[in-house]
């Protein structure tokens, strides 16, 4: 059985992922607050993703790293800068030199954000970051490419759509976006076990309105079972882009707008 860890194991996608990758794997997870109570088959590491050190001594023996840990959302320069590209940098070395075999970057939408509704976009596409945390997704895919090609280090960057709790879509912009705990679930076990050198793929269920191919999950054997449309009758017309074009038109929504007014 592999040894995978999770880092931001306390989190909304930790707390998904532990539910139903207990099951496959051995789990060290990793988070600056304390997770307790664990489960058999679990391990907690307390320590903060800026501490190469400790995550160093805390990979020892793991096989892969699902990375999570970081700031979900925008946020200050100095927040963004300090989790989510220094930690990423951190955790990304301390792989490397622990002999980690692959890791699985939580990228997001948000580092395409900008990019139109009208369109449908591939994993290759150009990046339009629509925030400082979307461009803080940009780098850690790129310092992934830089330690696949240099250093063997393979790796899945997952750009997650949208992952909730409870476990189900709530607006219109999900109907596009939504990726359900289990499907999440297989896409990361997929990440963890393909025979792949670097990818970058999108975090999505089979939602019928979905703005992105999939031809790179296709090729991790990933096979989404849920598709936001069987909720759409349950939250109307709700729509948090509602009279904000700049919001309506592009995929990031609302974090298009914001600090740049409408
Ligand atoms: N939830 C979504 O819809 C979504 C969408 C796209 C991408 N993502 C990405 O998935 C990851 C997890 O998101 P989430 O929604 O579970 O967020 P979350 O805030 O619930 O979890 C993040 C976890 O990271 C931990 N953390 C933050 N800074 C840390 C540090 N310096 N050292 C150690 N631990 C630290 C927090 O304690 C927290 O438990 C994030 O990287 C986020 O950008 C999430």
């Amino acid at each position: 059985m592999k040894t995978v860890m999770i880092t931001g194991a306390a989190g909304l996608v930790g707390g998904a992922l532990r539910k139903h990758l207990g099951a496959h794997y051995r789990l060290v997870l990793l988070d600056r607050v304390a997770i307790a109570p664990l489960a058999e088959g679990e391990t907690a590491v307390q320590c903060d993703i800026r501490d190469g050190a400790a995550l160093l001594a805390a990979m020892q023996g793991v096989d892969a790293v699902v990375h999570l840990a970081g700031e979900p959302t925008e946020a200050a320069w100095d927040a963004i800068r300090e989790a989510n590209i220094e930690g990423c940098y951190q955790t990304v070395e301390a792989a490397r030199l622990a002999g980690v075999r692959r890791f699985v970057f939580a990228s997001s939408n948000h580092a395409i954000g900008y990019h139109l509704r009208t369109e449908t976009l591939d994993p290759d596409c150009t990046t339009r970051p629509d925030t400082r945390y979307g461009l803080s997704k940009v780098f850690g895919e790129a310092l992934l490419s830089l330690y696949a090609d240099k250093f063997g280090l393979t790796s899945v960057s997952l750009r997650i759509g949208t992952v909730l709790n409870p476990d189900a879509p709530r607006e219109l912009r999900h109907l596009s976006t939504w990726l359900s705990h289990r499907d999440l679930a297989q896409l990361v076990r997929c990440s963890i076990e393909a025979d792949i050198h670097y990818e970058i793929a999108w975090g999505v269920s089979a939602n019928t309105r979905k703005w992105w191919r999939d031809r790179s999950a296709e090729r991790l054997g990933y096979r989404p079972q849920d598709n936001a449309e069987a909720f759409a009758a349950q939250f109307g017309e709700i729509d948090a882009a509602a009279g904000n074009p700049v919001a309506l038109a592009h995929q990031g929504g609302v974090f298009c707008s914001w600090e740049r007014g409408r």
